[in-house]
C-alpha cells in the first residue's frame, strides 16, 4: 500500500465541536465512539480531543506499516510518561537502543525455556484458585481474576520467597500502585506527584514498600549459592548477552513492567472469557471433553497445541474484547502511512478492537463463535494476517503472550475438570480505559459437576 501510491493525503478530518472537538462524544460513547468512527468514516481519520490531535488508522495494512515496517519511526512517546514514573525505563516504556538491548536479553525468558521454569508456579496457583472457588453462590469473578493474576505474578516472579501474610501486603501495595498509575494514564491533566496530596503520599508509601521488599529478596539471592533458576527473578539475574547483564534497578523496572502490563490485561481477559462461557454451556462441554481427552496434562509451555478448541475460545475472547483495545505511538520524524503524510510529533493510534469487529474481515463480527479459529472447520474465518492482533504486532509485540495463554489455559483445565459456570448477566458493555473493562464486574455462579 505504502510503496505504490503517492504520499499526498491527510487523514479525513472528522467534523466535531469547534471548541472541544470529539472530547464529549468520546467521553459519552467510550469505545463505541471508535467503533462508530470506523464504520462511518473509513480507515484513516483525524480526531481532536480539546487541544490533542489524534490520527486514527484502522486498516490491517496500516498496522503492518506502523507496528512492523516503520516501528523505529513510530515510537512510544509522551503518552507513556505516567507509566515511566512508576517503572522507569523498563521494557514496556523504553525506546531505541535501550529497549532493543533489554528485549534481546529478555526474549529467552519468555520463550520455551524460561516459560518451562515458570510453568510450575502458574500451575500451582491456577489449581489453587480452581479448587477453592466458592460454589452455588454468585461471586465477583472479575475480582477473583484480579486476585489470581496478581498471585500468579508474585509466585512466578519470586517463587516461594514470601510468607502468606507478607504476600497479602505486597498484593495490596501493588494494587495501590497499579491503580494510581492507571488513573493518571486515563486523565488528561494530573497534579504533579511531588505535591503532598493524600493520593500521591499513599502511592509513594506503597511504592517504597514494594521496592524495599524486592530489594531485600534480590540481595539475599546475590549471596545464595548458584542453583538452577527457580523463578523469573533468578532468570532476570542470570540473563546475559555478550557479558552485559541487568543491574538491580533495571531488574526492578522490569518486574514493575511485567506487573503493570500483565496483571490487569490477563485478569480482564479471563473475566470476559468466563462471561462468554457462562452464556455458552456447549463451549464449556467442548473444553471439558478436550481436557479429559488430554488427561488434563499440560506439562510444557507448548502444550496449548494439544488443546485446539480451548485455544480457539481464548482467541475468540481476545478478538471480541482485546485488553489492549487501542495502541498509540508518536512519530519520531516526518514520515508516511500508506498515502498519508505524517509530521514529526504527531500522535497516531491503531485499534485492535475496531479491526477485530470489522465485518470486512470477520463474518458476524459481534457474535462469539470460537470455531472461526479452527482451521478446517466450516465456520473457519480466514481474515487478513494483521486483522487479529490481541498481542500487537512486530518487534514491540507482547513479550508475555505465552505467559498469558498458559495462565488462562491452565485455569480452564483445572476449573472445567469439576466445575461449570452460569451467569444472569447478558448485557455487559465495554469500557475503555488503558485496558478494556466490563462496565460492571462479571458475576458468575459456579456449579460442581
Ligand atoms: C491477555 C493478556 C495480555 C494482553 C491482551 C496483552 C497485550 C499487550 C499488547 C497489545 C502490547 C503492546 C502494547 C503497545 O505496544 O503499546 C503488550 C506489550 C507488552 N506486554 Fe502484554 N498483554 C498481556 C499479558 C502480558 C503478560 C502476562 C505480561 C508479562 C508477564 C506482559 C508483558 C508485556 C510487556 C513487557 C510489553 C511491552 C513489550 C515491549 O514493548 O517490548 N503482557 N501486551
Amino acid at each position: 500500500m505504502a510503496n505504490t501510491k503517492a504520499v499526498t493525503k491527510e487523514p479525513f478530518k472528522v467534523p466535531g465541536n469547534f471548541l472541544v472537538g470529539h472530547l464529549l462524544s468520546a467521553k459519552n460513547e467510550g469505545v463505541y465512539f471508535y467503533l462508530r468512527m470506523g464504520k462511518e468514516h473509513g480507515d484513516a481519520l483525524q480526531l481532536r480531543f480539546a487541544h490533542l490531535n489524534l490520527y486514527l488508522f484502522l486498516h490491517p495494512d496500516h498496522y503492518r506499516e506502523i507496528l512492523v515496517d516503520k516501528a523505529d519511526q513510530f515510537i512510544k512517546g509522551k503518552q507513556y510518561d505516567s507509566l515511566r514514573m512508576l517503572m522507569g525505563n523498563g521494557l514496556l516504556t523504553s525506546t531505541g537502543k535501550d529497549w532493543a538491548l533489554q528485549r534481546k536479553l529478555m526474549n529467552p525468558l519468555f520463550g520455551k525455556e524460561g516459560m518451562d521454569v515458570l510453568l510450575g508456579h502458574i500451575n500451582r496457583i491456577t489449581k489453587k484458585y480452581a479448587d477453592h472457588v466458592t460454589v452455588n453462590h454468585e461471586i465477583d469473578w472479575t475480582k477473583y481474576m484480579f486476585d489470581l493474576t496478581l498471585e500468579v505474578a508474585f509466585a512466578s516472579f519470586f517463587g516461594k520467597s514470601f510468607a502468606d501474610k507478607d504476600l497479602d501486603k505486597l498484593v495490596s501495595a501493588s494494587f495501590d500502585c497499579i491503580r494510581f498509575v492507571s488513573r493518571r494514564m486515563s486523565n488528561i491533566v494530573n497534579p504533579p506527584v511531588f505535591l503532598p496530596l493524600k493520593d500521591n503520599q499513599d502511592f509513594k508509601k506503597s511504592y517504597h514498600y514494594l521496592n524495599s521488599t524486592v530489594s531485600s529478596i534480590y540481595n539475599a539471592r546475590l549471596l545464595a549459592e548458584d542453583a538452577p533458576p527457580r523463578d523469573l527473578l533468578d532468570l532476570l539475574m542470570k540473563a546475559e548477552d555478550n557479558g552485559l547483564k541487568l543491574s538491580k534497578s533495571q531488574i526492578w523496572d522490569q518486574i514493575l513492567s511485567f506487573m503493570m502490563a500483565g496483571h490487569e490485561t490477563t485478569a480482564l481477559t479471563m473475566s470476559w472469557l468466563f462471561y462468554y462461557l457462562a452464556q455458552h454451556p456447549e463451549a464449556q462441554e467442548k473444553i471439558a471433553d478436550e481436557c479429559k481427552r488430554n488427561d488434563y496434562k499440560f506439562d510444557n509451555s507448548l502444550a496449548i497445541n494439544q488443546y485446539p478448541y480451548l485455544n480457539a475460545v481464548l482467541n475468540e475472547t481476545m478478538r471480541l474484547n482485546p485488553a489492549g483495545w487501542i495502541i498509540s505511538r508518536e512519530a519520531a520524524e516526518d514520515s508516511s502511512i500508506g498515502e498519508f503524510k505524517i509530521k514529526k510529533g504527531q500522535v497516531i493510534a491503531v485499534s485492535p478492537l475496531v479491526t477485530h469487529r470489522d465485518p470486512r474481515w470477520w463474518s458476524d463480527p459481534n457474535t462469539f463463535i470460537p470455531e472461526r479459529f479452527l482451521e478446517g472447520h466450516e465456520l473457519y474465518n480466514k481474515a487478513p494476517k494483521n486483522a487479529f492482533l490481541p498481542f500487537s504486532l512486530g518487534k514491540r509485540n507482547c513479550i508475555g503472550a505465552r505467559f498469558a495463554v498458559l495462565e488462562m489455559a491452565l485455569l480452564c483445565i483445572h476449573f472445567f475438570k469439576e466445575h461449570r459456570v452460569q451467569t444472569t448477566q447478558t448485557n455487559i458493555r465495554m469500557k475503555g480505559y488503558v485496558t478494556l473493562k466490563p462496565d460492571k464486574n462479571i458475576r458468575v455462579t459456579v456449579k460442581r459437576v
